[in-house]
């Protein structure tokens, strides 16, 4: 028995000399004296062994060597709580470090609201890889090797290889879209292309387009123009006038270009419009009979329209940005100004 009392207040020197600086540490320090396992367990199964006339001394004891490691695994948990978590140290009543938000590009912006405009008509979205071959970009679309009219878009090849290059339209979109599926077609392509420019205000080496081609039976030039009306007066607003004017691609026939009534001025005449009242915003076109035989499409039965729009000149217009390297140069105080615009 004195033996016993002895051992417990080497323990409890022990015990009062014991740290624990992590969570680990404090849940160790519990399993081994208050464990299930645990030194008080042991020491609790020692009563048996005290004679009957010291019971309740030991008892008492006992319970107070209990309370004792209780309260020092109690100071222990504390300790590490505060230490371990950080708003201890913290005044809450600071105000918070403020959240930089991004902001959208307004390409991003502009294209949303196009693609969100065409989906109302009922348009599925379609995109395709920047990097195409001749076929799909070129030779499907009606513009076989020797045809002048690919000097109207400069090419970039990959490697100097022919057969590869740089998309420089969204049209290898459609021609994507013609070979896997079959009339009805009702789809936009946005994407990036690529033309072989020189960077200036008025022209940079890729730009981005949302094109679109609808082919069913009974598609009419008609509806190609109050497509392409609607979808001005909701990107403009309703006072803006569209005007087409007879154009050239060989991938539609007849083909138009349209113009729109001059944003920035109002048709009075100013630099944007070139004091002519009308800013171009898109070509357009029936679809090439020869386009639809090259996707097996019979051009008997079947009608289509197509069109193509460069999403910096609708922007500009819009935002009234009037340098098209603003929109690569990533310079924050142009792309904040866009914030709060959906
Ligand atoms: N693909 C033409 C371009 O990039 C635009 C266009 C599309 C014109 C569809 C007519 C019909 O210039």
């Amino acid at each position: 028995m004195e033996q016993l009392l002895q051992q417990l207040e080497q323990y409890k020197q022990e015990i009062a000399a014991a740290e624990a600086k992590t969570p680990e540490a404090v849940e160790a320090f519990r399993i081994k004296y208050l464990g299930t396992k645990g030194l008080l367990k042991t020491v609790m199964g020692e009563m048996k062994n005290v004679p009957n006339e010291r019971k309740k001394e030991f008892g008492q004891i006992l319970n107070e060597f209990k309370q004792f490691v209780e309260n020092k695994y109690e100071i222990l948990k504390e300790a590490t709580v505060e230490s371990s978590s950080a708003l201890a140290n913290i005044d809450l009543s600071l105000p918070g470090d403020p959240v930089l938000v991004g902001t959208r590009h307004p390409l991003s912006i502009v294209r949303n609201q196009i693609v969100s405009i065409f989906k109302r008509l009922g348009f599925a979205v379609a995109e395709g890889p920047e990097i195409e071959d001749d076929w799909h970009n070129f030779g499907a679309m009606n513009l076989p090797e020797d045809h002048p009219a690919r000097d109207m878009q400069d090419t970039f090849y990959i490697n100097q290889d022919p057969a590869w290059l740089l998309r420089t339209h969204t049209s290898s979109v459609q021609a994507r879209v013609m070979e896997k599926q079959k009339p009805p077609i009702r789809v936009i392509c946005p994407g990036r292309v690529y033309r072989n420019e020189t960077i200036s205000a008025r022209a940079h080496c890729f730009f981005h387009q949302v094109e679109g081609l609808y082919i069913d039976e009974n598609v009419s030039f008609a509806d190609l123009k109050q497509t392409l009306y609607f979808f001005v007066q909701e990107m403009f607003g309703k006072d803006t006038k569209v005007r087409f004017r007879p154009s050239y691609f060989p991938f539609t026939e007849p083909s138009a270009e349209m113009d729109i009534s001059c944003l920035i001025c109002g048709g009075d005449g100013c630099t944007v419009c070139k004091h002519t009242g009308w800013v171009e915003i898109l070509g357009s076109g029936m679809v090439h009979p020869k386009v639809l035989e090259n996707f097996g499409i019979d051009p008997n039965k079947y009608t289509g329209f197509a069109f193509g729009m460069g999403v910096e000149r609708i922007c500009q217009l819009k935002f009234r940005v009037n340098d098209l390297r603003l929109y690569s140069q990533n310079d924050v105080r142009f792309l904040k100004q866009f914030t709060g615009v959906v």
